[in-house]
Parts: C-alpha cells; sequence; structure tokens
C-alpha cells in the first residue's frame, strides 16, 4: 500500500468514526450548528484578518479549499465567491460534505489522490486556501509538492493562504513520545491493525495512530523558499516556530 492510499484509508476511517471530532479535534460533542458555526468564525479570527493585512481581497469568482473535510469552513468561501472548488482525498468526508451542503449550489467537491492537483488545469484560481490539513500530510515532499500546485492552479496575481506545522519542538512528553513513537514504528512498517491495538493498551486513541495524523513539521525557511522559487510573493508568516504556522501571499503576475 503506497502513502497516497494509507492517508485515504486513514481518514476513511476517522471520517466514519466520528468525521466532526477528527476534523475539529479540540471537541468531542460537535452538532451540526457548532461544526458549521466553527467554520465561520475560524474565517473571521484566521482568515480575514490576515487577507486584509495582505492587501489580498477576500471575493471573487473562483478559490480553491484543499481538504475541505465534511466542509466546515467551504460555505463561509461560498458566501464570497461565485465559486468554490472544494478537496478533499477522503471519499467519507466528501460524502458528509455533499450531504450537509446538498442546497449550496456554488460549491464542486472533488476527490484528490493526496499528492497533488492533477485534476485541476494551470492559472485560473483567485484564492487558494488550506487550513489543518498540511500538518497531517507525513513527508516534507508532499507538503511541498502541494505548495508547488497551490502555485500552479493560481492565476498570475492570485493569493494563498495556509496552516502548515512549524514547530519542531515536541509538544508531548517524554513518556507520550515513546508510546506514540512504539504506535508509529508499527504503522510505518505496514502493521496497521497491531499498531491500533498498541495504541488501544497505551490508552492512546487507536484513529490517530501513524503519519497521516501526525504529519511532518516543516521550518518556515523552508516553505518560503519552494514558494519564492516557484512564482511565489510572500506577505506574512505568523506562528513560525509553532504547530499553526500560517503564511500569505501571491503568485507574481510575470510567474
Ligand atoms: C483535520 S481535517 C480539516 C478539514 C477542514 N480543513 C477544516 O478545517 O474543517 C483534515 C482534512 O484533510 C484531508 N486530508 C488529509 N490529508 C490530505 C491530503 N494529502 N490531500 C488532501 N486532503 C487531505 C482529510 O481527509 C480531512 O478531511
Amino acid at each position: 500500500m503506497n502513502v497516497n492510499e494509507m492517508m485515504r484509508r486513514d481518514w476513511d476511517d476517522r471520517a466514519r468514526r466520528d468525521a466532526f471530532h477528527y476534523i475539529a479535534s479540540w471537541k468531542r460533542d460537535w452538532d451540526i450548528n457548532s461544526f458549521l458555526a466553527s467554520g465561520e468564525s475560524d474565517y473571521l479570527t484566521l482568515v480575514s484578518p490576515m487577507l486584509e493585512r495582505c492587501g489580498v481581497s477576500a471575493n471573487g469568482e473562483v478559490m480553491v479549499e484543499l481538504g475541505c473535510g465534511a466542509g466546515r469552513m467551504t460555505p463561509s468561501f461560498g458566501r464570497r465567491y461565485k465559486r468554490v472548488v472544494a478537496l478533499d482525498l477522503s471519499a467519507e468526508m466528501l460524502e458528509r460534505a455533499r450531504q450537509i451542503h446538498a442546497e449550496q449550489q456554488n460549491i464542486l467537491w472533488l476527490r484528490v489522490g493526496g499528492a497533488d492537483l492533477a485534476c485541476l488545469a494551470s492559472g485560473w484560481a483567485d484564492f487558494m486556501f488550506s487550513y489543518l490539513v498540511l500538518q497531517h500530510v507525513p513527508t516534507e515532499e508532499l507538503v511541498f509538492g502541494y505548495i508547488r500546485e497551490f502555485l500552479r492552479v493560481l492565476r498570475p496575481g492570485g493569493a494563498f493562504l495556509f496552516q502548515f506545522n512549524g514547530s519542531h519542538k515536541p509538544t508531548m512528553n517524554s513518556r507520550g513520545r515513546l508510546a506514540w513513537g512504539a504506535v508509529d514504528a508499527l504503522w510505518a512498517a505496514g502493521l496497521v491493525s497491531v499498531s491500533r491495538t498498541a495504541a488501544r493498551l497505551l490508552g492512546l486513541d487507536p484513529a490517530a495512530a501513524g503519519k497521516s495524523w501526525r504529519g511532518a513539521a516543516i521550518e518556515a525557511a523552508r516553505i518560503v523558499s519552494v514558494l519564492c522559487s516557484n512564482g511565489g510573493e510572500i506577505r506574512e508568516l505568523a506562528g513560525e516556530n509553532t504547530p499553526m504556522a500560517w503564511c500569505c501571499g501571491v503568485k507574481k503576475t510575470g510567474a
């Protein structure tokens, strides 16, 4: 099984277990109203101020959201853009999104393979966005591949805003690191059900086993380098060296 198949299997499994919780894992007891309200609240507190500071219009013809999940934030874009292309690698997540937002006519829900945006043409999108997605992607190379794809799909002058894990500092104590290290090593060896059993025995969440949950942490300077060498111009980097690092910028007009 290759890494794309592993990511898809894991996210489909999380969607079946409790999609809202694995999308917005800071809370367990979401209902549909609180779940969608959290999406608009994130838009207003995280997205809108940064776009404003960067001089990027929050309205336009068409935007793309990578890793839309069950569409927690997608309607916030649907209200501000004429058309939204919402992408996810999990068919189960997309199924939930389509059911929840059946009335929404300007959102196209599409499944991607997990490593590129091959389903999209080059040079037409006004805005590319991604939140709580790249932090779960297992390798730097896959994250860099997506960043190159953002710039390919954007029109010259179009904008990007995405969050990634920029922290190399451990977020748990040494016991936690040891336990998750053992669980993740089993997962990486392809022993998925053994790794989940080990997680359960250690009192950990079995659905969070493996590198499709705790993805690659990446130094902001490396992200900047990929953006700059692919025609991107950075307007703001925030939260560098933290798990909630954000990068906003535009595709240069000559690129
Ligand atoms: C934590 S959820 C966040 C969903 C949404 N961005 C939000 O904030 O509500 C992560 C989503 O990213 C998707 N995802 C994970 N890895 C992906 C990849 N390599 N390519 C595309 N989508 C991915 C998962 O299926 C899941 O729906």
